[in-house]
């Protein structure tokens, strides 16, 4: 734990609150600084308070940070009212082997959870990635049939989501389906996956229908990355449409949040705009924002003033649009916790891209977005 001076002077009114009580009836004020108090003097509101009118606030988290005894344990309890398995719910994690799951770590999560009055997102039932070959392919590497692989996919999903009915609140049913970087929107699906090989782009409305034969009560969502581009939203709506027509049980859409410190508000707005005209609730599933202009910046492993400012910038537009439109957003969950530990780190490369930094402590972007919230 970080000590600080306010921390110390804090311990210090303690200790002195305690003598003067066991040496006099005199009536002492009360001297305790709030505990959260920082350096600068600014008050830190827990994110889950800070958001707590708005929408619920959520990490990604691994088993080993779901533990009371960790910092990363103590500030999820403290910051979030939600979490998402980072890797531990995906089909590749839960029956890497046909017939075999593995529910150690997703079921340390869950209990993690609830021990400490949390939600869980699960993540994810059906994607061409993370996931174990023998749902795609037989012995011979060859694709399976249409039925056997929707056998396989009913199978899993249902033995999933039974698993989690009273504890996952959400799940990502399908995740990124619709082909990615066609500005000239002419391919819907990503066809290279191997469920749109075996079964065409139904295997989506089925994966929807057995999460919801599985679990009446579970908000089902499409979740998908680069979703406010124009090309790629058009398709995320013209495929959710489709569902709803055909009476397909969807609950929502998750737009991952992979942005960037340069993401256009207006392209935020227009997709928030368009998704909501198809009555459907939105969750931003992964955010986390690179310190980066470009992948063409070269990179730093110390946080600067300038990465400092472009966070600044980009949080406070960012949860200005997620407020203004807190009618339809009900959760926004961030891919990690703190600068510690994120998918978008490299060798000498940092990306910095949360509001707690490596040591889990508030960052100025921090300040800067609670006064935002604050300020509404
Ligand atoms: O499990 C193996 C382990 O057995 C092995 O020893 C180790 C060696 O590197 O690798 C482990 O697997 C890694 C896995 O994370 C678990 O740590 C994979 O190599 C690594 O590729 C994998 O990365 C994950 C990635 O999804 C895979 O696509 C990231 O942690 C995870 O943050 C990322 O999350 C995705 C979302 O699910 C979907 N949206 C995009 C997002 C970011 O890519």
């Amino acid at each position: 734990m970080k000590i600080n001076k306010s921390k110390l002077w804090a311990l210090g009114a303690s200790v002195l609150i305690i003598w003067s009580c066991s040496n006099s009836e005199e009536v002492i004020p009360d001297l305790n600084v709030p505990e959260d108090e920082e350096d600068t003097g600014e008050v830190v509101i827990p994110l889950k308070e800070l958001f707590e009118d708005y929408f619920e606030i959520g990490a990604a988290v691994t088993p080993q940070q779901a533990d009371l005894g960790t910092a990363h344990g103590q500030t999820l309890r403290k910051h979030f009212s939600s979490i998402t398995a980072e890797n531990v719910m995906k089909p590749d994690a839960l029956q890497r082997v046909k017939g075999q799951y593995t529910w150690s770590s997703a079921d340390q999560l869950v209990q993690f959870a609830k021990d400490n009055n949390m939600l869980v997102r699960g993540h994810c039932l059906t994607w061409h990635s993370q996931s174990p070959d023998w749902m795609f392919y037989d012995e011979n590497g060859d694709l399976l049939s249409r039925e056997l692989a929707l056998a396989q996919l009913e199978e899993h999903i249902t033995t999933v989501v039974t698993r989690y009915k009273d504890d996952v609140y959400a799940w990502d049913v399908v995740n990124e389906a619709m082909f990615d970087w066609d500005p000239a929107g002419v391919i819907e699906y990503r066809e290279d996956s191997p469920w749109y090989q075996m079964i065409g782009e139904t295997y989506i409305d089925s994966a929807f229908v057995y999460a919801r034969r599985a679990d009446p009560n579970a908000k089902l969502f499409y979740n998908d990355y680069n979703s406010i581009f124009s090309w790629k939203r058009n398709k995320i709506y013209n495929m959710v449409k489709r569902l709803k027509d055909n009476n397909i049980p969807i609950d929502g859409i998750g737009l991952q949040g992979h942005w960037m410190v340069n993401t256009s508000e207006a392209d935020i707005r227009t997709t928030l705009d368009l998704f909501r005209s198809l009555d459907v609730e939105i969750q931003i599933t992964e955010l986390d924002i690179p310190v980066y202009l470009s992948s063409d910046e070269p990179g730093a492993t110390v946080y600067n003033d300038t990465f400092s400012f472009r966070q600044k910038m980009a949080y406070t537009m960012i949860f200005d649009v997620l407020l203004d439109y807190s009618d339809i957003i009900t959760n926004v969950t961030f891919w990690g916790i703190g600068d510690d530990h994120t998918w978008l780190d490299q060798p000498g490369r940092k990306a910095f891209p949360f509001l707690l930094d490596e040591e889990l402590n508030p960052k100025p972007v921090y300040f800067e977005v609670q006064k935002l919230v604050q300020n509404r």
